[in-house]
């Protein structure tokens, strides 16, 4: 008798390939839980429509590649394609919006598309997915692209190549979607059927197009970048700035559309050129309205997902490791404070050690009660005279007792084992 064999585009993962998903699952908890993240485990399948409204219904995604079905109960229901919507409606479902003003999730699994499998694309692929819903601040993306890039560091993985753009907002939208159109406008015979379509559904997923002679035509199309409203020229300037402080490199890339269509300013993609046409590893972006779009309050998210098997393909070796509340919480008092901290913060986390800050210039007394409610064994109060005087107070929330410190004293306090 024949086997039955694996349906197209579903791969198992053999051992010893296993191992290295074991290695990048350990890193991945280590890592995203030094930035504060926590775990979040959802269903596979879902109510179809979710993904119609949040992925949008003139993506390539949901115009081809669902796994969609009629249950037996007369449902639509749909097999992942990814997991930002799914994440979304389960912290709206379980009201986790009210229980903190910053909600960080990560999870990991299997997502479907059905798209034609070749090296690096398959029908089930895996990803990790990250999420931090909340705060807006150009910190926040910064934060999250520099956590993804130590993460791939932390993985030793040879250089990549991190592109980042913004989309812009509600506001410098609809001006460059009328420019698009006008200068598409005579040119339509070049473009592929598809892309006609989307002059009128969507111009902007012109620039997803694969297709050659749809690609070359947009070498000289306007471009979002020149059509960006202040709010977003700014958010977008800060976001470069502070991944400017550690010395991340990337490229901006006037082009990159993403192919979904939730996304809103921050956009990013980690590649990797010998990978061929399935050169991207991760992709991501901010979201302003996609909680709101799914039913939810006014909140802001931002996240990234990184593909799983592209990723794995890179790793040659093996290890693991894990932790658990902040070491510290750094409590800063004024603007110029805020952003000294959300330095050392970071540069604090790359070496493995947890700290945890807040971006919204809250009292201090607020910031004691959000450490303490973290349990964070040391809280570092910085103002500005304190930078001034590269001195600050010190307080051990073990026994709370308190000293002042020289701030290049810092880290070698706090790594000690609690007094
Ligand atoms: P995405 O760009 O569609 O974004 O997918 C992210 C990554 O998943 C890709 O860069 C790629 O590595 C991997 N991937 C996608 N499709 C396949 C496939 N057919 N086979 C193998 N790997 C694949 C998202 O999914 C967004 N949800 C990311 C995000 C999270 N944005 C905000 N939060």
């Amino acid at each position: 008798m024949e086997i039955i064999t694996a349906v197209r585009g579903f791969k198992d993962i053999l051992p010893p390939e296993t191992d290295k998903w074991r290695y990048i699952e350990g890193m991945a908890h280590q890592v995203f839980r030094a930035f504060g993240f926590k775990e979040i485990r959802i269903p596979l399948l879902e109510k179809t429509a979710l993904f119609r409204r949040g992925i949008g219904e003139t993506t390539d995604i949901v115009e081809k590649e669902m796994y969609t079905f009629v249950d037996r109960g007369d449902e639509s229901l749909t097999l992942r394609p990814e997991a930002t919507a799914s994440v979304i409606r389960a912290y709206l479902e379980h009201a986790l919006h009210k229980e903190e003003p910053v909600t960080k999730l990560y999870t990991l699994g299997p997502m479907f598309r059905r798209e034609r499998p070749q090296k690096g694309r398959y029908r089930q692929f895996h990803q990790i997915d990250t999420e931090i819903l909340g705060p807006d601040d150009p910190h926040t993306d910064a934060e999250l692209i520099l956590m993804l890039m130590h993460f791939l560091e932390k993985l030793g993985l040879p250089k990549l190549n991190l592109e980042i753009n913004s989309l812009g907002c509600d506001q410098c939208r609809p001006p460059f979607r009328e420019a698009i159109h006008s200068f598409l406008h005579g040119r339509e015979e070049v473009l592929c059927g598809d892309c006609r379509r989307r002059l009128v559904s969507n111009p902007l997923r012109v620039f997803d197009c694969k297709v050659e002679s749809c690609a070359s035509v947009l070498s000289e199309a306007p471009l979002l970048r020149d059509f960006l409203c202040t709010a977003c020229r700014e958010h977008f300037a800060k976001v470069q700035t502070a991944l400017g402080h550690f010395a991340l490199p990337f490229r901006l890339n006037p082009k990159m559309v993403r192919g979904l269509d939730y996304y809103t300013r921050t956009t990013f993609e980690v590649t990797r050129e010998f990978l061929g046409s399935q050169n991207a590893i991760v992709g991501g972006g901010r979201y302003d309205h996609l909680v709101r779009d799914l039913g939810g309050p006014d909140i802001s998210g931002i996240g990234f997902a990184i593909g799983y098997e592209r990723l794995a393909a890179m790793i040659l070796e093996q290890g693991t490791e894990a932790d658990s509340t902040p070491v510290l919480f750094i409590a800063a008092m004024g603007e110029a404070a805020t952003e000294e901290a959300f330095q050392l913060c970071n540069r604090l986390r790359m070496k493995g050690i947890r700290v945890e800050m807040d971006y919204q210039g809250r009292s201090l007394k607020s910031q004691m009660k959000r450490a303490d409610k973290l349990r964070s064994r040391y809280v570092l109060i910085l103002g500005e005279r304190e930078i001034a005087e590269n001195k600050a107070l010190l307080r051990n929330m073990h026994a709370s007792s308190q000293e002042e410190i020289c701030l290049d004293q810092l880290e070698d306090i706090i790594i000690q084992p609690v007094r």
